[in-house]
């Protein structure tokens, strides 16, 4: 019997090749083909034979969920379960991840003249990145399968979140950083989670080449993007966002590009609400890079993408400061398929959208920041037009980069000064008299 015929409650899946399209039921630790060696996605062959109807009820239900207190129904990420593998509700690992604000922004929609541009805070998270959707889905795989040990390279924030989700699963985990090159709040945050935090003298793309080793050689549950089932937790911020805008489709979002599972998990939750035809159409989904770290603008560039230009990664917005991502060949499927473009933004254009978003009261990281200043890019190119609604995708908190905001232009920091009424109401009078 199709179990989404009779209860829409388990959607069974396989993982198939991005490359190759070989499908195959089970993969190996470092989730990859097993003939041509690319990276799978999870695909839910149920969903062609589900009744008419099964979609719409979707809606429903996960309206109906909201609200609930449970575990399952209160996560942005398990509520959508119907469209992620099977789990038992045991071994979700949840902490009420997703359920962030969609925000919109003022002074920008004004200055860019859009009719509507949203910012979709993913920020908001509980261990405040977009890391969470994701690690909330593969933990839990994790965990069904029996592992105790949890492992990823991260630029700092998948390392947060890492361990913080194994924390709360009772597992150890291992993550391996660049040395030095990670924001001190996303380093705090796996030290105070208890993870094993290995710092290596390399960078990003370095710490993933060890890191293979280490999934070989060690019993470590490999919860990098390249699994496939971050993604599948990822995707939900496509259905949420949906939620939010009255399943009225916005005409483009923007998220940046790092390892690129990011934009891949965006592109594949739209493309399943298309297929399911919950949404008519997509939405471009465009990606912005730093210009120090630009392997897929090059790519796009210089070969349209069907071969990986890697790059010395170099960037201030550290979370993205990678050359070799492992995504990309998902990443240009979500370019092509939605018509979406890819940008490159430079460090100042970066600081000065950042600064841009903080006078609007949105913090963010520099990352993240990327995204707006990636929009000015594409209003002036004419890739986004002035009838179209943006939605900029936020993936991380203020608070993780505060050394960044040290070498902000434009801040208004004064003294010390002596602690008394007239030194104070003086420097205020002077601030009140400026323009
Ligand atoms: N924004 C932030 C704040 C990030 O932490 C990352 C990636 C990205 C954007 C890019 O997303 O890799 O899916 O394209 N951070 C990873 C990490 C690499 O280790 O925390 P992506």
């Amino acid at each position: 019997m199709n179990p989404l015929s009779a209860n829409p409650q388990v959607a069974t899946h396989q993982l198939r090749c991005v490359h190759c399209g070989k499908v195959q039921e089970t993969a190996d630790r470092m989730f990859r083909c097993s003939e041509c060696a690319e990276l799978l996605e999870v695909i839910y062959p149920e969903w062609a034979t589900a009744q008419p109807g099964f979609a719409l009820r979707l809606k429903e239900i996960w309206q109906e969920r909201r609200g609930s207190p449970l575990a399952e129904n209160a996560s942005g990420v398990w509520r959508f379960r119907e469209l992620l593998p099977p789990v038992d509700r045991q071994h979700m690992v949840t902490m009420s991840e997703g359920n962030t604000p969609l925000v919109p922004l003022k002074k920008a929609t004004r200055t860019l003249r859009l009719p509507q541009l949203l910012v979709k805070h993913q920020g908001m998270n509980p261990t405040g990145s977009f890391k969470d959707t994701g690690i909330s889905a593969a933990i839990t795989m994790a965990k069904a399968e029996g592992f105790s040990w949890v492992c990823c390279a991260s630029t700092g924030n998948t390392s947060a979140s890492v361990a913080a989700y194994a924390a709360r699963a009772g597992m150890k985990s291992i993550v391996l950083l660049p040395a030095g090159q990670v924001a001190g709040g996303k380093l705090a945050q796996a030290l105070e989670y208890g993870a094993h935090v290995l710092q290596l003298r390399t960078d990003f793309d370095g710490c993933m080449k060890i890191l293979h080793e280490v999934v070989r050689r060690f019993p470590a549950y490999l919860l990098n993007s390249l699994n496939p089932y971050r993604l599948e937790g990822q995707k939900t911020v496509a259905f949420e966002l949906m939620e939010q805008l009255e399943w009225k489709l916005p005409d483009h979002v923007i998220v940046p590009g790092g390892n690129l599972g990011n934009a891949s998990a965006l592109g594949k939750g739209f493309s399943e609400l298309r297929d399911l035809g919950l949404i008519k159409s997509l939405p471009k989904i465009s990606i912005i890079q730093a210009t120090g770290a630009n392997p897929l603008v090059r790519s796009m560039r210089e070969n349209g993408g069907e071969k990986l230009i890697r790059v010395n990664a170099e960037t201030r917005a550290t979370a993205i400061r990678i050359g070799n991502p492992a995504s990309w060949r998902k990443a240009v499927g979500v370019l092509r398929n939605t018509g979406g473009a890819c940008e490159e933004v430079s460090e100042k254009e970066i600081a000065l959208a950042k600064a841009e978003l903080g006078a609007e009261g949105i913090g963010c990281e520099p990352a993240s920041a990327a995204t707006l200043a990636g929009l000015k890019k594409l209003t002036a190119t004419g890739c986004v037009k002035a009838t179209e609604t943006v939605v900029l995708v936020l993936t991380g908190h203020m608070l993780k980069d505060v050394d960044y905001m040290k070498q902000a232009p434009g801040q208004s920091l004064l003294g010390p000064m002596e602690p008394d009424g007239d030194t104070v109401i003086r420097t205020l009078e002077q601030i009140y008299a400026r323009p």
